[in-house]
């Protein structure tokens, strides 16, 4: 199977699968307990159908959006997601190139393994910075403080996350960071020497945006130690009001899912919330984004920008999403499974792709911009 063999999500995963250790894959496809909020995420769009419009006459598709005052080309955008060298050698740099060439945002993880330095460096499109909360106030400072003077303009503070999901999958395969694979992982590893190659041959592993200022014991410090040792689990509305005082920028909460959340953070001057489990990867049994959108839109869209992220895989699901209010739609495994398949032309063909499908579909919805979506186009089963 090669990346010309890719037509969908589906094909991208499959070739993914092929490409990676088993402990890897199953680190990004998996979620926490019965990933039961996984499955949902991606099911929930099935209950909705979408009402098109015939003979409007639609030639060009305009496709930009414009969120917490970033205009972007596309709607979607790649959320933020940890240690993408691990995927693929060349990482979030792959994937900044990529977001760059579709005009779109990409998000840098606090736990990414390039530096927020060299993407905004090299790259012209709205750069995020996932942050954690730190038990360390001034060490919370000093990382914003950072992330301004590399030019970053969004600042996203990750908030469901005050501990570790219980990701099962990488209990049976041993995954952690650094290594301690089990004799299974170690097997895996060996049986794909192509990825084990071109990991040991290319640049160092490293997690920039923390090296700087945490000592992750010199790689022996877990990515799980860090959750339970290093993040703040008291973290409440008053340190994050702060935090968006001292920022000055546009900054949005991610994982945000009770209209009265999304409200207060309208309070503090949060410029948008992003409705978002995690991928799953949180709170098994929580709500999927796209279910509770309609209800947060209705309760602090006059207020908030309203962003989602969770089992999109067709440019449906973000007309979908869009219909109902969403501002934009983030991007998880959709670009990061792609780029573990094949790299910057992984995540390229990916999101040409949804780019496809989301003007094919908006011609046969009878729409030619973004803004002419509303809940009027959709039906609930
Ligand atoms: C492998 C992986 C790593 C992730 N790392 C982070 C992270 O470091 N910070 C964060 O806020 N979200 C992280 N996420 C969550 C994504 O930003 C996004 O919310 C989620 O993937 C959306 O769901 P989807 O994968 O179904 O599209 C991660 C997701 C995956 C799959």
């Amino acid at each position: 199977m090669r990346l010309t063999d890719c037509h969908n999500f589906h094909d991208f995963r499959t070739l993914a699968r092929k490409r990676l250790p088993s402990p890897i894959y199953n680190y990004i496809d998996g979620a926490a307990d019965d990933e039961t909020t996984k499955a949902r995420n991606t099911a929930a769009f099935d209950d909705v159908d979408l009402v098109p419009n015939v003979l409007r006459g639609v030639q060009d598709v305009d496709l930009s959006v414009t969120v917490m005052g970033q205009k972007l080309d596309l709607p979607v955008y790649c959320s933020p997601t940890a240690l993408q060298r691990l995927f693929h050698h060349d990482g979030e740099r792959a994937v900044a190139a990529a977001a760059e060439k579709f005009g779109t945002m990409f998000g840098v993880s606090s736990l990414g393994t390039v530096s927020i330095e060299e993407l905004r460096r090299k790259h012209k499109t709205p750069q995020v910075y996932q942050f954690y909360f730190h038990r360390d106030r001034a060490l919370n400072r000093a990382m914003m403080d950072r992330a301004k003077a590399a030019g970053v303009e969004v600042m996203m503070l990750t908030v469901d996350s005050i501990t570790g999901g219980n990701r099962e999958r990488d209990k049976r395969t041993g995954f952690s960071i650094p290594f301690r694979l089990n004799a299974r992982g170690i097997a895996q590893f060996v049986l794909k020497p192509a990825w084990g190659l071109n990991y040991v041959t290319h640049e160092k592993f490293a997690l920039p945006q923390l090296d700087e200022h945490v000592d992750m014991g010199g790689g022996t410090a877990s990515i799980g130690q860090y959750f339970t040792e290093m993040l703040d689990p008291t973290m409440n509305w008053d340190d994050v009001a702060e935090m968006v005082q001292q920022w000055g920028g546009p900054f949005c909460l991610k994982g945000v899912m009770a209209p009265e959340d999304a409200l207060r953070a309208a309070d503090i001057g949060c410029s948008a919330v992003i409705l978002s489990n995690h991928g799953g990867r949180q709170l098994d049994g929580s709500v999927s984004a796209f279910d509770q959108l309609a209800e947060v839109v209705q309760a602090a869209g006059d207020r908030i920008e309203v962003l989602m992220d969770g089992g999109v895989t067709r440019g449906t699901h973000v007309l979908k999403a869009l219909s109902l209010g969403a501002k934009a739609v983030g991007l998880g495994r959709y670009y990061l499974l792609p780029l573990a398949a094949a790299g910057q032309p992984g995540v390229e063909r990916a999101l040409g792709l949804m780019k496809d499908e989301l003007t094919r579909n908006m011609r046969l919805m009878g729409r030619a911009r973004v803004a002419d979506l509303s809940p009027d186009n959709l039906r609930m089963r």
